[in-house]
């Protein structure tokens, strides 16, 4: 996507890899849209952390960056030994699966490179061959976005009024997004419509990173408190929701996405709205046979019980904080304790259609459909 900063317009990737530094080069999204800032990740453990603490997220943004710490940790091995090499892979893809549960596509990504570094003989061309294949899925997550933007972008029409939840945009992949793809191609065809983005407590990626990227695109948004959806729905507001998803079980259609998408589902059935999700291929598990299988990830409390954000004054909230710098202020009881899931799961006759570089399928529909979604047999 094309950022603004100052008076500089410049494309960039929401993940990249330096070769001279073997580093994973990240977008640091929890200073958005306040600051825009790119880090370097040292090693693959710093690269796990950046997944972890949520520098970098979404499901397609963490999957590349997933294939490359692999790489980056791969080429960080020194020796000839394969047998080590292998034992030392093994652990890199343990701590960088283990950083986030919820999205299977850091699995998936770490599993393409590995399946592809098979190939190699010896432990240079292994690591040759796993940065060639991050590299590899980081275009693919692009293509695969592109490709999906094309069959989405049909579903919006001329003055419609879009819902989309958490950010399933550019910065939740390498590039474009998914939920936003068939809005970015949409407006590409001269479409006028407009966006609104659910604030999404407790992190807020819906106010902070979709209203960001949407400004920055130029698209018509406001940002609308979580619990404000339902009332917009019942006054006819709304006219479609797309969301993106963490893992979509291909043998079910059931979708994990972030907490709260299933309440919007709900709503969107009980209010005959369309409800779309959009995924790349990379989101799909083909061998888990239950939402309730589903790893969800429970976040820390701090985040249900305050908020960060930027002080607007040297009084009032924030108090003793400068004007303009990040800080947490504390909204909850101090006594209370929170509870956090991250992600819930959307039944498959809540969801219209499921929209894939493929094309658009009913939820049932993926598994009679998985040689085209890219499934491979055993
Ligand atoms: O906790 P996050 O910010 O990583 O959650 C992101 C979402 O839930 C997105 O909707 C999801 O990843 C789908 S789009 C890649």
């Amino acid at each position: 996507m094309n950022v603004r900063t100052g008076r500089k317009v410049q494309h960039y990737r929401t993940v990249g890899f330096d070769e001279a530094k073997n580093a994973v080069v990240l977008i640091e999204q929890r200073l958005l849209p306040h600051e825009f800032q790119l880090i370097h990740t040292k090693n693959f453990r710093d690269t796990a952390a950046a997944i972890r603490d949520m520098v970098v997220r979404g499901a397609g943004a963490i999957g590349a960056t997933a294939a490359y710490g692999l790489a980056q940790g791969a080429r960080a091995f020194k020796g000839k030994d394969l047998a080590a090499f292998q034992k030392h892979v093994d652990e890199v893809f343990t701590v960088l699966k283990e950083a986030r549960p919820t999205a299977v596509d850091p699995v998936n990504a770490m599993l393409d490179v590995r399946a592809q570094m098979a190939a190699g003989t010896t432990v240079e061309e292994q690591q040759l061959r796993a940065l060639h294949a991050a590299h590899h899925f980081a275009d693919d997550d692009v293509e695969h976005c592109h490709a999906l933007g094309k069959h989405g972008a049909p579903l919006i029409t001329e003055g419609m009024r879009v819902l989309t939840h958490c950010n399933a945009g550019w910065l939740a992949f390498v590039d474009i997004g998914s939920a936003t793809a068939p809005m970015y191609e949409a407006q590409a065809q001269g479409k006028k419509f407009h966006v609104f983005c659910d604030e999404t407590r407790p992190r807020c990626q819906g106010a902070s990173l979709t209203a960001w990227e949407l400004a920055q695109q130029g698209i018509s948004h406001s940002v609308i408190a979580d619990n404000a959806a339902g009332h917009l729905m019942q006054r006819g507001e709304i006219d479609l929701v797309i969301v993106g998803s963490d893992r979509t079980l291909g043998r079910t259609g059931e979708v994990a996405n972030k907490i709260g998408t299933y309440t919007k589902a709900v709503l969107a059935k009980r209010h005959k709205i369309p409800f779309y999700v959009a995924i790349p291929l990379s989101t799909i598990d083909w061998d888990m046979r239950s939402g309730f299988d589903i790893p969800i990830e429970e976040r820390h409390e701090s985040e249900v019980l305050g908020a960060w954000g930027i002080a607007q004054s040297a009084k009032g909230e924030g108090r003793g904080t400068k004007k303009g710098q990040r800080t947490y202020v504390r909204i909850g009881n101090p006594d209370s304790h929170a509870r956090n899931p991250g992600f819930d799961v959307t039944p498959p006759d809540l969801i219209t259609g499921i929209i894939t570089p493929a094309g658009i399928f009913k939820p049932k529909e993926l598994w009679k459909r998985r040689k085209e979604l890219g499934y491979a047999e055993a």
